[in-house]
């Protein structure tokens, strides 16, 4: 029997890493796990209940009670559905409005400090891809596999874009482009866990790859870990 694995995935926004991971985990039979889920659902409250995202009691507050569940996906467009508060709010939490203000909230270290908890509970338990911007350096340090997926922020704001359209938001690649930018800055820059690899990560560039080749880079690697218990 082979023994339980943990997948750390981080990478930028758009960088193809939930894709890579919702395929790697039905593959393996893991749990996918996307932690970006998480301050989304908790910006998404502040924006409804009109709280300021930068009031960072108040967003601690919020990460500290409010109940967010992942669920498997009720619809075949989706990866996974998320209730909040019992709540299905799948759709709303990709909205623009929490695009543009989810990493102020993710710069919030109570709020980290809350989701972070959360995260590794469901990470400890194995048999696990994660996914987010520091599940390798922070949430999950013990890894068995860690991975960092890059791509230029030009192709990821392109793939961003397309997928903006087919929600039928109305927006400019310019425009997408730009806050693309922004959060980059934001994930990179801020204090509590920035965005970056892991020391020991290995780093892939999805631009220069298809999805499948990713997938079947990393299920090689996968295999190369999956050892048998002595
Ligand atoms: O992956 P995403 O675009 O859904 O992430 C949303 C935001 O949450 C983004 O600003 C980065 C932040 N995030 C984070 O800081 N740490 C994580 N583990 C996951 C996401």
């Amino acid at each position: 029997m082979s023994k339980t694995m943990t997948i750390a995935i981080d990478g930028p926004a758009a960088s193809g890493k939930s894709t890579l991971a919702k395929n790697l985990a039905e593959d393996l039979g893991y749990l996918y796990f996307d932690t970006g889920v998480m301050y989304r659902a908790i910006t998404l409250v502040a924006l409804e209940r009109g709280i300021d995202v930068e009031d960072e009691e108040a967003c601690t507050a919020l990460a500290e009670s409010v109940r967010i569940d992942i669920e498997p996906p009720s619809e075949e467009r989706r990866l996974y559905d998320v209730l909040i508060d019992g709540d299905d709010k799948t759709w709303e939490i990709r909205e623009s409005d929490v695009d543009a203000n989810v990493s102020v909230v993710a710069a919030c270290p109570g709020v980290r400090h809350a989701l972070t908890r959360q995260q590794r509970r469901i990470g400890l338990s194995g048999d696990v891809v994660m996914v987010g911007r520091d599940i390798g350096t922070v949430v999950m340090p013990d890894a068995d596999i860690k991975l960092y997926l890059d791509a230029s922020v030009e192709e990821r704001a392109r793939r961003r874009f397309i997928d903006m359209l087919a929600q039928g938001e109305e927006v400019e690649l310019e425009d997408v482009l730009a806050s693309m930018r922004m959060r980059d800055q934001l994930d990179s820059g801020r204090d509590v866990a920035p965005l970056k690899p892991a020391d020991d990560a290995i780093v892939l560039d999805s631009d220069k790859k298809s999805e499948e080749e990713v997938l079947e880079e990393v299920k090689r690697l996968v295999e190369e870990n999956q050892v048998e218990p002595s």
